[in-house]
């Protein structure tokens, strides 16, 4: 008889590994960032829409492919997909997913690497010293991106601690990280909340974020706000599939999905409004670059009273979120070699660890420290420049929605409702309308959206 699928200890230690997938850079880094580029307000507004219309529904469906099938991405549309429209070919989704985690990986664990470096200056007291000047925080970052030798070495740091943890299994390693993460995670953004609070900006941090100013709405932050959704989610590549192979048959999947989105939505939200009343603090004119949160945010940490030990903290925050979705990352591609490759967890791990690593030394290399993969750009425009950028641009705005419509269009046309339903019920009890606007919402509005985002990305709209 085949070994018996790991599980969950727990209902708590799926949400909080679920959660913990979902909380990353994504809310700590991109998020803030791009609510800043598009002002606030209105884009936040559709974020939130995003998230509920599309985001929910699809992390559902992901959840339902996975308990049902018991399979990593790759099995589950193979298992579930065999005697059905479209048949096996639905495993393409599947590979896709694989791919997708395998590429997010290895330049996702070079950014996670910079907030180790963080940590350690402030920690040591370096952090303060170069925070004093703009020009210095700046221009070292800069070298820093440029040295080869440092983004491997926390590149490969991170890494290693990814493939740490996985090597232990569901319970023993991805259940406890995120019982120890999670709650140190919530605490310090608690702790972070309170302080911005406190700050002359939080005021104005507020209005920006929540009030609506649709005239500054553009379709390409409508089209960004609906593709974020998809990477803060940890959706589109089998992760929350994988993690819900996991899931024991008498916890609810539509109470999870919720959950799961509330958290991962409120963080981004918290996350803004600490950076923001930062920001708003001082008569300060911010770039808006993605590097904000390792060039501006210490600077103008370290104005503010205890601003040492919260920028250390804040930092310690984002390499636990950081974390905590390396981990779901590597469960994908790990589990799919265990599942249909028939290897073990230890070599799994290691060897698509390893694998991934030796792949993230490109992007390592790429932000300025060998030119050939520096200038590189197959797409050809700026955002795409560089194996990083170019790879960030692949994933984020091909690999996740295309699996997202695949995973959407499966559920929602492929599986009868009945079984659909089934499997929602299960461990949950009756559903009634919640269960008839789930599927309608699985059935069109997330296809539709996610077709006008490749459209758009096949018309080259800048949205990155
Ligand atoms: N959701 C993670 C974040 O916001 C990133 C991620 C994407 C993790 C896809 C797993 C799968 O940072």
């Amino acid at each position: 008889m085949a070994k018996a699928r790991a599980q969950w200890s727990s209902r708590l230690g799926f949400i909080l590994a679920a959660a913990g997938s979902a909380i990353g850079l994504g809310n700590l880094w991109k998020f803030p960032y791009i609510a800043l580029e598009n002002n606030g307000g209105a884009f936040v507004l559709v974020y939130l829409a995003a998230i509920a219309v599309v985001g929910a529904p699809i992390m559902a469906a992901e959840i339902i492919l996975g308990r049902k099938s018991q399979q990593s991405p790759v099995g589950a549309f193979g298992l579930l997909g065999t005697g059905k429209a479209g048949g096996r070919a639905w495993k393409g989704g599947g590979y896709l997913g694989v791919l997708a985690g395998f590429v997010i990986l290895s330049y996702y664990c070079v950014v996670a690497g910079w907030t180790i470096r963080y940590i350690l200056m402030a920690v040591s007291g370096s952090l303060g010293e170069l925070a004093h000047h703009p020009d210095v925080l700046q221009s070292f970052f800069g070298d820093f991106l440029a040295d080869p030798v440092s983004q491997i070495l926390y590149q490969s740091l991170f890494m290693g601690a990814t493939v740490a943890v996985v090597y232990f299994g569901v319970g023993k390693g991805i259940e406890r990280a995120a019982k120890i993460l999670m709650p140190v995670l919530f605490a310090i953004l608690v702790v972070l909340t309170a302080y911005s609070v406190t700050t002359p900006g939080f005021g104005k941090a507020v209005t920006f974020l929540f009030q609506p100013n649709f005239s500054e709405l553009t379709t390409g932050g409508v089209l960004e706000a609906l593709g974020h959704s998809f990477f803060t989610l940890s959706l589109g590549m089998g992760a929350m599939l994988t993690y819900g192979s996991y899931m024991r048959r008498q916890d609810s999947i539509p109470r999870a999905a919720l959950t799961i989105c509330i958290l991962d939505t409120v963080i981004a939200i918290m996350a803004c409004l600490i950076m923001f009343s930062i920001i708003f603090s001082f008569d300060f004119e911010v770039t808006k670059s993605s590097t904000i949160l390792f060039t501006t945010i210490p600077v103008l940490f370290f104005k503010l009273p205890g601003g040492a030990f919260i920028c250390g903290l804040f930092y310690l925050l984002v390499a636990f979120a950081a974390l905590s979705s390396t981990i779901s990352l590597l469960e994908v591609v790990a589990s799919y070699a265990m599942d249909e490759l028939g290897w073990g967890r230890r070599r799994a791990s290691l060897t698509m660890g390893v694998a991934i690593w030796i792949f993230g030394s490109l992007s390592a290399v790429s932000l300025g420290g060998v030119d050939a993969l520096t200038t590189f750009n197959v797409i050809g425009r700026d955002s795409t420049a560089g194996v990083f950028g170019t790879l960030d641009y692949l994933a984020s705005n091909w690999f996740l929605p295309v699996g997202g419509l695949f995973i959407a269009l499966f559920t929602g046309w492929v599986l009868t409702g009945q079984e659909s339903r089934d499997e929602l019920e299960e461990g949950h009890g009756p559903l009634g309308w919640p269960f008839r606007a789930w599927r309608f919402l699985i059935r069109f509005a997330a296809p539709a959206a996610v077709a006008a985002i490749i459209v758009s990305v096949i018309l080259g709209a800048e949205y990155q």
